[in-house]
């Protein structure tokens, strides 16, 4: 029937039948001239219901759609290859992988090669499938951080499901290049979290493209992006956010939060009802007008008819709930709940989300940084697994670096997430939560090339890609390869077991007590001991190490003093102890953290919880206000100050803050005293004097260096000249937090002006020092010392953007180039990108031994111990206080993900904490 029929019929049977008239008039349905493009929408009604799959026969394609013509096909022979199949149990020991038009044309055991292609060998090295970041901001909230590449959140409205994280994809972000590195291949980028619902994500391979364009970065694109309307349908994804974020932007409460999403979702399912009655109506052969659409909703509706993966950012047990009422009372299914830090308390009320389970998208370790954050748990991971959750580690880069995801992964196996699981959190979950595990996350025939070759097994620390392919291109170019990683490190670790440890935090919802077990200035005989490593003169010495014969040694304490290490004759005379078997384990000295929030406070981004911030505006020139000292500000018993001491990290210097950058006198604590008065809390009040100059201060850096020039002239009075008295006379070490080489040049030589005008050395110490490495001669000439507090640079900030980003990118790294310049130099923790962060600083003791390996000079475990601890107290002349901590650890040393910290000795607390 041709439109003019269909019309006329129709109004012929308006004008016959009144009741139909009747039913037309009230309800304002009249029927209209069949519309032009009719062909069209009764297609679109037709496949009103579909849902997005791959085409039928996707696993037999030749090429990849994003194969790039002159790729030359590639095999590689005899691989250790974990395939993301069987649960992530399945390895396939010695096989050849060929890749060929962009995918993975065949796995199997001698598979023939010909002239055209490019064959390694790869010598049973360990393979996965690209890592997979779930949570990304690369492109939209930039690195280095400038605001003409901050994209990441609108602030024009709470719910706009018509934004699209694709306009604003920066392709100048450093971070690809990065992720590479780290065998991150695949991002999923978010809108940011600013608003209840951010906008459409995407999903981009991070490579390089000849089009130097986003829409060519993209995976599999929905094809509404340019208004085709091909077939199959394809995955959409979109970010909604509930909790702190949203309520906060808005002025509002969660309560508003949650009715802008019901009056968001009421609209679009509006529109849906419209669509469907039109769409009944019209296979009918009754047009009632146009297609009922509206292009700023039609990605919300198509939540509703379950075509879109919901990727929801929400923390906290309330706003899980909320999330999870919405879902049912309009009928759409999340993908998953990211940060999630509470989900794992929570696991019955997910499972009731509308369709299937959402996963759980998560950090390892990085919580407590504000309140939604607090009960965050590092066993979160495997209690969400045991309840039949789909567990993802995730970055948010760039707070963490998308090139470190897998690292992730490594902490949840640490603390009990079963090795199959933590490598499919990165790799085959992910695939399958976006609805691209047709593609990505599995090495599988038909799959794309997108194939990560590892010099160690991936769980084990600091495992880094030998080479990554991406559609079969390889992406590294001259890779830098470590030396040879020592045969334990091709297995997956094996971690302790933290059994207890889990159940306890499931029963104090998240806040389970840290107190130890046994505090006890008691004799204490440490037993099966394998080695012992204690600091000398300011240097950290290997004393003892069980012999190949395995016979294992002793370490006996009293009082927290060591008596005797190795074999102690004359046991009888120890009588009443207390003993601890180590089974195979270490003791070590305690770390120290320099110039983070440890000690000064429990939740960042809580301002009532912390000492807070110094209201002055100039970060030098103190002029007649009082002078900060951290000791005013001291807060003990933290959780995050007691997590990172039970992970051996036992003093820190804790400084107050301005423009959020250490300020002050900075005084030096034992993370485990109770409070200020203990004995041993304090170890120094006045440890050193902290100041900060960053090209990010309101002050200019011009400003900041002339005051700082008058400081050290002497010529200041009051309090703040009394100590640059002490400071010019080298009394006082003066830290300097500070990334940029051209600022600490000009540094360099207001310390040689200064020496030569009071005639004496001073001890200036670079607190940060990213881009340390082009001055490093003249920093050591200078006899400047350097903290570096992030021991895997990143170029987070224009100022510190000249990075060494080591292995495989470059030979040398922060750390090795300040060490082969005998600069005097230690290491601090990983922290948040766009913050100092307590939480992770209890993994001081990995990225210490992480920062050795990737140096690659041939350093010793007790010198990657050094880096940590008597390194960073000889810095600041602590070693003067007396003998530092030393801390136990069961089943390995302190530097590995084998061990556990199962007591600190304390001589200057004159006791023995066991946990
Ligand atoms: C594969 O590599 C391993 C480790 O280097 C070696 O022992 C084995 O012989 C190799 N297999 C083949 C078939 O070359
Ligand atoms: C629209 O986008 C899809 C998916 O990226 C692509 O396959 C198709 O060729 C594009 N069509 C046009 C007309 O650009
Ligand atoms: C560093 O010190 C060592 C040992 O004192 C010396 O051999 C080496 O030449 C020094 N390196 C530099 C770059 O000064």
């Amino acid at each position: 029937m041709n439109g003019a029929a269909h019309f006329s019929l129709l109004i012929l049977y308006g004008c016959l039948s009144l009741t139909t008239l009747l039913y037309y008039c009230a309800s304002n349905h009249w029927p209209v001239p069949l519309p032009l493009h009719s062909e069209k929408i009764l297609a679109k009604c037709r496949s009103l219901h579909d849902i997005p799959s791959p085409p039928k026969d996707f696993a037999d394609r030749q090429t990849s759609d994003r194969f790039v013509p002159a790729t030359r096909p590639t095999i590689l022979r005899n691989a250790t290859v974990w395939t993301g199949r069987s649960s992530g149990l399945e390895v396939l020991d010695g096989v050849d992988i060929l890749l060929d038009g962009g995918i993975i044309r065949t796995v199997g055991h001698g598979i023939k090669s010909s002239q055209d292609v490019e064959v390694k060998n790869l010598q049973g090295a360990w393979v996965t499938p690209g890592i997979i970041d779930m949570h990304s901001h690369m492109g939209m909230e930039s690195s280095p951080d400038l605001a003409g590449a901050n994209d990441v959140n609108s602030l024009k409205g709470s719910t706009q499901p018509w934004l699209r994280s694709l306009d604003g994809l920066n392709t100048h972000d450093e971070s690809h290049r990065l992720a590479i590195a780290g065998g991150t291949t695949t991002a999923l980028i978010l809108p940011g979290s600013s608003g209840a619902i951010g906008g459409q994500a995407f999903t981009i391979k991070t490579r390089p493209t000849g089009e130097k364009t986003p829409s060519s970065m993209l995976v599999e694109a929905p094809f509404n992006l340019n208004g085709t309307k091909e077939q199959p349908l394809r995955w959409q994804q979109m970010k909604h956010a509930c909790g702190e974020n949203p309520a906060g932007v808005y002025e509002g409460t969660r309560m508003d939060t949650v009715w802008d999403l019901r009056q968001a979702y009421a609209t679009a399912r509006r529109i849906k009802d419209e669509q469907d009655s039109f769409c009944a109506a019209a296979l009918s052969g009754t047009f009632l007008r146009d297609f009922p659409e509206d292009p700023k909703w039609d990605a919300l509706v198509d939540v509703l008819r379950g075509r879109v993966k919901v990727h929801n950012h929400c923390y906290e047990a309330v706003d899980i709930d909320g999330m999870v009422r919405l879902s049912q009372e309009f009928k759409f299914p999340i993908a998953a709940f990211h940060h999630a830090h509470e989900s794992y308390l929570v696991t019955e009320l997910i499972k009731q989300a509308f369709g299937k389970t959402p996963a759980s998208a998560m950090f390892a370790e990085l919580s407590r940084y504000k309140r939604e954050a607090y009960r965050h748990s590092e066993y979160a991971p495997r209690i969400l697994h045991e309840a039949g959750i789909q567990v993802i580690m995730k970055t948010d880069h760039p707070h963490i670096s998308d090139r470190y995801l897998l690292h992730e992964a490594q902490q949840a196996h640490y603390y009990g997430l079963p090795w199959n699981v933590a490598l499919s959190s990165v790799i085959s979950t992910p695939a399958t939560v976006m609805g691209l595990d047709h593609r990505i996350g599995f090495i599988d025939q038909g799959h794309d090339a997108d194939i990560v070759v590892w010099d160690s097994h991936p769980l084990s620390l600091g495992a880094a890609p030998t080479q990554v392919y991406i559609d079969g291109i390889p992406q590294l170019e001259a890779p830098v390869i470590r030396s040879a990683r020592p045969a334990s490190s091709q297995v997956a670790p094996k971690t302790p077991v933290f059994d207890d440890e889990a159940r306890a935090a499931l029963g104090h919802d998240g806040l389970p007590p840290l107190d130890p077990v046994i505090s006890t200035s008691e004799t204490v005989i440490f037993e099966n001991v394998n080695s012992v490593f204690l600091e000398e003169n300011g240097k950290v010495v290997e004393v003892f190490r069980a012999g190949n014969g395995g016979v294992l040694g002793q370490v006996v304490v009293k009082t927290g003093s060591v008596l005797c290490h190795g074999f102690c004759a004359n046991e009888e005379l120890w009588s009443d102890v207390k003993r601890v078997d180590l089974e195979g384990g270490s003791l070590a000295p305690g770390l120290l953290t320099i110039g983070s929030p440890l000690g000064m406070g429990e939740i960042e981004f809580e301002a009532s919880t912390n000492d807070g911030e110094a209201l002055a505006r100039n970060p030098a020139l103190l002029g007649d206000e009082a002078v900060l000292r951290a000791v005013d500000g001291l807060q003990f018993q933290t959780r995050s100050a007691l997590i990172a001491y039970r992970a051996g990290v036992t003093n820190a210097v804790a400084t107050a803050r301005r423009n959020s950058a250490p300020a002050g006198m900075g005084a030096a604590i034992s993370t485990g005293a109770k409070h200020k008065l203990e004995k041993g809390a304090l170890i120094a009040e006045d440890a050193s004097f902290h100041i900060s100059m960053s090209m990010n201060f309101d002050e200019s850096v011009s400003t900041m260096i002339g005051s700082l020039r008058y400081l050290l002239s002497g010529s200041a009075g009051g309090e703040i000249g009394a100590i640059f008295e002490r400071i010019v006379n080298g009394e006082l070490p003066l830290v300097v937090t500070v990334n940029n080489a051209d600022i600490m040049a000009s540094l360099v030589s207001l310390k040689r002006e200064a020496e030569t005008r009071h005639g004496a050395s001073i001890r200036m110490v670079f607190h940060g020092a990213t881009e340390a490495h082009l001055i490093a001669k003249e920093i050591a000439d200078a006899n400047v010392g350097v903290f570096i507090w992030r021991p895997r640079s990143f170029p987070a900030q224009w100022e510190q953007h000249r990075i060494l980003p080591g292995p495989p990118l470059s030979r040398e790294t922060l750390l090795s180039s300040l060490l082969l310049n005998n600069v005097s130099v230690a290491l601090g923790a990983e922290a948040l990108i766009s913050g100092p962060s307590q939480s992770v600083i209890r993994n001081a003791r990995w990225d210490a031994a992480w920062a050795a390996m990737d140096a690659d000079i041939g350093l010793t475990e007790a010198d990657a111990l050094s880096l940590a601890s008597s390194r960073v107290r000889r810095l600041l002349g602590l070693d003067k206080y007396g003998s530092p901590d030393l801390v136990a650890t069961k089943g390995g040393t302190l530097l590995e993900l084998q061990s556990k910290v199962v007591a600190v000795i304390s001589p200057a607390r004159g006791l023995v904490d066991i946990f």
